[in-house]
C-alpha cells in the first residue's frame, strides 16, 4: 500500500520503521497521517518477520503536535465522535517493542506519541514539551499522565503550566528518554536497539511488554499476579524449550515464536 503522509521502511533485519512525512508542517499530526501511521504500524505488528518497530520524524521535528489548523474548526463533539487524536493512538495496542527515534520538536501530541512508545532515543537537538496551555487547551493524548509518571509532578507541572521545554540532556537525566546521541547517530542507535529487541522470542517479548505496561495500571499485588500469569504462559511456549536447550547446548536459540 502506498502512503501520502508517511514513509515506511522494512522489514529490514526484523525491524519495521514508520516516518512522519509532513516536513512543511513540522509533522503536525493530522487525521489522514494518523490513519496511515495506524495502518502501517498494525500491518508491521502482524508481520511475523518483524520483531520490533521504530516511529520517527525528521531531524528538525519528530512532530510539533496535533494539527492546530485541523483542530481550529472543530467542536468538542467533533473531537469526541470523529477525528479524535486520542482514539487515533492505535500504537498503544501494538504487541511488539516500539521505539521512538526523536529529533527536534516533540511537542504536544508529538511528545505524547513518543511517550506512548516503549522506549525513546533522542538526538541532541530533541526538545520535549506540552505547550497546549498556550492554545487554551490541555494535553489530550496522555501528557498529563505519562509525563507526570516519567519526570515527576514538580517538573511536569512546570512543563504543562508554563510551557517550559525539556531539552534532550535533561530528558535523559529525568528518565524520559533511554538514550541520547548526536544528530547523525541517533537513528543508528534506535535501529541497534530495535534489532536487539527483534532478535528475541516474540512470545516472550510480547508477554514482557504486556506485563511492564500493567505496572502502571495495577497495585503491586495485582501486578505480581499478572506477571505470574504471563510467566506461566511463556513457560508453556515452544520458545521456552528452545531457549533453555540452546543455553545448555551453548548455541544460539532458533525462535519459532510459538
Ligand atoms: N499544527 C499545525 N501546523 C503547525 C504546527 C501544528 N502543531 N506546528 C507547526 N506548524 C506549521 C506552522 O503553521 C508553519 O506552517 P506555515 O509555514 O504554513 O505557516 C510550519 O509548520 C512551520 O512552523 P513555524 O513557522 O511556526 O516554525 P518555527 O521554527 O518558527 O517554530 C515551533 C516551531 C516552535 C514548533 C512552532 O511551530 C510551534 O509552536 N508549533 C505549535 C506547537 C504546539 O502548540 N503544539 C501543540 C499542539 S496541540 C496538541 O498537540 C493537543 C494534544 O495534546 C493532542
Amino acid at each position: 500500500m502506498s502512503y501520502e503522509h508517511i514513509l515506511v521502511d522494512g522489514p529490514a533485519e526484523g525491524v519495521g520503521r514508520v516516518q512522519f512525512n509532513r516536513p512543511k508542517a513540522l509533522n503536525a499530526l493530522n487525521s489522514p497521517m494518523m490513519d496511515e501511521v495506524n495502518d502501517a504500524m498494525l500491518a508491521f505488528d502482524r508481520d511475523p518477520t518483524i520483531g520490533a518497530l521504530i516511529l520517527t520524524g525528521n531531524d528538525k521535528a519528530f512532530a510539533a503536535g496535533a494539527d492546530i489548523k485541523e483542530m481550529d474548526g472543530m467542536t468538542a463533539i467533533d473531537m469526541l465522535t470523529t477525528v479524535s487524536l486520542i482514539e487515533r493512538f492505535e500504537i498503544e495496542k501494538l504487541s511488539k517493542p516500539l521505539i521512538a527515534a526523536v529529533s527536534g520538536y516533540a511537542l504536544g501530541g508529538g511528545c505524547e506519541i513518543a511517550m506512548a512508545c516503549d522506549m525513546i532515543v533522542a538526538s541532541e537537538t530533541a526538545v520535549f514539551g506540552q505547550p497546549e496551555i498556550n492554545l487554551g487547551i490541555i494535553p489530550g493524548a496522555g501528557g498529563t499522565q505519562r509525563l507526570t509518571r516519567a519526570v515527576g509532578k514538580a517538573l511536569a507541572m512546570e512543563i504543562m503550566l508554563t510551557d517550559r521545554k525539556l531539552g534532550a540532556r535533561e530528558a535523559l537525566q529525568r528518565g524520559l528518554v533511554n538514550r541520547l546521541a548526536p544528530l547523525d547517530e541517533y537513528m543508528d542507535v534506535a535501529i541497534d536497539i530495535a534489532r536487539k529487541a527483534a532478535r528475541r522470542s516474540q512470545v516472550a517479548s510480547r508477554l514482557t511488554k504486556d506485563a511492564v505496561n500493567k505496572a502502571y495500571e495495577m497495585t503491586l499485588e495485582e501486578g505480581l499476579a499478572y506477571e505470574r500469569r504471563n510467566f506461566l504462559i511463556a513457560f508453556g511456549s515452544e520458545d521456552k524449550g528452545e531457549g533453555m536447550r540452546a543455553f545448555i547446548e551453548k548455541r544460539r536459540a532458533e525462535w519459532v515464536n510459538r
